[in-house]
């Protein structure tokens, strides 16, 4: 059958507010025009984050129960604990509330002033990371993966030659390499096993711990299994454990393909380090065998492990990503092109050619999915990136949209619903307007800025 169907049926269902574009135009007045605050009540498919706002199976619910709240040596730790090993057979791990904290700590072990940390693209919470320890973030990723519409397999990799240049260069302030599967800020665009191989190569011949940042490691070890030559006959679990084997540890936040709604980990095989690390999690997080989570997250984590390398999940997981890109493709839309893992990403400056990028066609197209759908998507432009730090405004990059799936919650009909508020835009396109910033905090403006649109 050529239907790919979502592999589950639905055993509870959370009710969505339906609402008309009238309600709607009031309730973007009254959050002024920023996404981030709206009540989420207010919206009918929630695309803002693909981050812990997945659906429990009912195993996992059931693996709940079984949840041990001992603050040491709880079962549920070990049954965790196992699940990890199974698929990163590291020496050490350590819990954490998510993966931000297994940062901080990674970089309480390795950064600090004048340092340099090299990677594919650090995520925004990695890269904050670095530079809070006083270290300076460097992005490494092939020129495919800054250009949308290129089609490269495995448009997450690191570029090894610039990787080979910058550790020649420095690698005396390097304390180790990083490689983030998938590559979230470049569109969910995978890493393929043999890149991942070569920046092995390059950290080991500088004797530099090598570390990856596996948020989206299942869907990164499917389009390995799809795209890179012999590896379709591989089981999951197998692609995802040589991914991991040539590492010397791993960030982790289990909101993604830990299939939780919460939790994350560090976890490493250098002895030293992994008591540097569990002083830090004791002083920041909890125990040891906790972490900042409850022992029932623990075990809802256990269970999530098994679930997320299933292929009957992950074929309905990229493919629901795929079709929604290639109707947009279809309708003119343009996007980043394959379609990632957990995301859909339109080219607003593309798309909105009439609108200055220093009025946001980013936010202007993430308004209007709200406007016309009640779709909450994501400005990633120059709303996000404008603000220098000199205080002066640039235009970013590229001013993007992301649309991020939740795994395993919404369904074919509300993919065919999201294309249909898409052809809605596609004829109000040209009425589009920008908006002005009117109030905006000293850093990290795009969560809780003001903004009002342009009349002219
Ligand atoms: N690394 C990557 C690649 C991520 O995508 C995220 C989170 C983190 C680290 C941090 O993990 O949220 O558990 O602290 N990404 C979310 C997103 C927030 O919407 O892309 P966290």
């Amino acid at each position: 059958m050529k239907t790919i169907i979502e592999p589950f049926r639905i055993k509870a269902v959370e009710p969505i507010t339906l609402t008309t574009e009238e309600d709607r135009r009031g309730f973007l007045k009254k959050a002024h025009h920023n996404l981030f605050l709206l009540p989420s009540s207010q919206v009918l498919i929630d695309l803002l984050t693909d981050s812990g706002t997945g659906a429990m199976s009912s195993a996992q619910w059931a693996a709940i129960m079984t949840g041990d709240e001992s603050y040491a040596g709880s079962p549920s730790f070990y049954r965790f604990e196992a699940a990890v090993k199974n698929l990163m057979p590291f020496k050490h791990v350590l819990p954490t509330h998510q993966g931000r904290a297994a940062e901080a700590m990674l970089m309480a072990l390795y950064g600090g002033e004048g340092k340099m940390v090299p990677n594919n693209t650090h995520f925004d919470t990695t890269r904050a990371n670095v530079e809070a320890s006083g270290a300076i973030a460097q992005d490494f990723v092939i020129a495919a993966g800054l250009d949308p519409a290129n089609e490269h397999p495995f448009k997450g990799n690191m570029d090894i030659d610039a990787l080979k240049t910058f550790m020649a260069a420095n690698h005396e302030r390097v304390p180790l390499v990083m490689l983030t599967i998938t590559n979230n800020a470049g569109g969910g665009q995978p890493v393929s096993l043999e890149n991942i191989r070569a920046v092995a190569a390059v950290a080991r011949a500088y004797a530099k711990p090598f570390y990856i940042d596996g948020c989206r490691f299942a869907e990164n070890a499917w389009f390995i299994k799809l795209r890179e030559p012999g590896q379709a006959d591989r089981s999951i679990p197998d692609i995802v454990r040589d991914c991991f084997a040539e590492t010397d540890g791993m960030t982790m936040s289990a909101k993604k393909d830990g299939l939780g709604n919460i939790g994350g980990w560090l976890a490493l095989n250098d002895d030293a380090k992994a008591e540097q690390a569990r002083a830090h999690l004791i002083r920041t997080e909890g125990f040891p065998t906790y972490g900042g989570l409850a022992g029932r997250d623990l075990d809802a984590l256990a269970v999530g492990l098994e679930e997320v390398v299933d292929e009957n999940y992950l074929a309905y997981r990229v493919r629901s990503n795929a079709y929604i890109v290639e109707r947009l493709d279809a309708l003119g839309v343009p996007v980043v092109k394959p379609a990632g893992g957990h995301a859909v990403f339109v080219d607003a400056r593309a798309w909105l050619n009439h609108i200055d990028p220093m009025h946001y066609p980013g936010q202007a197209l993430a308004v209007a999915l709200y406007e016309a759908g009640g779709i909450r998507s994501c400005e990633i432009g120059t709303v996000m990136f404008g603000r220098q730090k000199d205080g002066t405004e640039q235009r970013a990059p590229m001013d993007l949209v992301r649309l991020a799936m939740p795994r395993r919650t919404y369904t074919q009909s509300h993919a065919d619903y999201i294309v249909e508020v898409f052809e809605e835009i596609t004829r109000r396109k040209a009425s589009l307007k920008g908006l002005r910033i009117r109030k905006e905090p000293a850093m990290l403006r795009h969560f809780t800025c003001e903004f009002e649109p342009m009349t002219a």
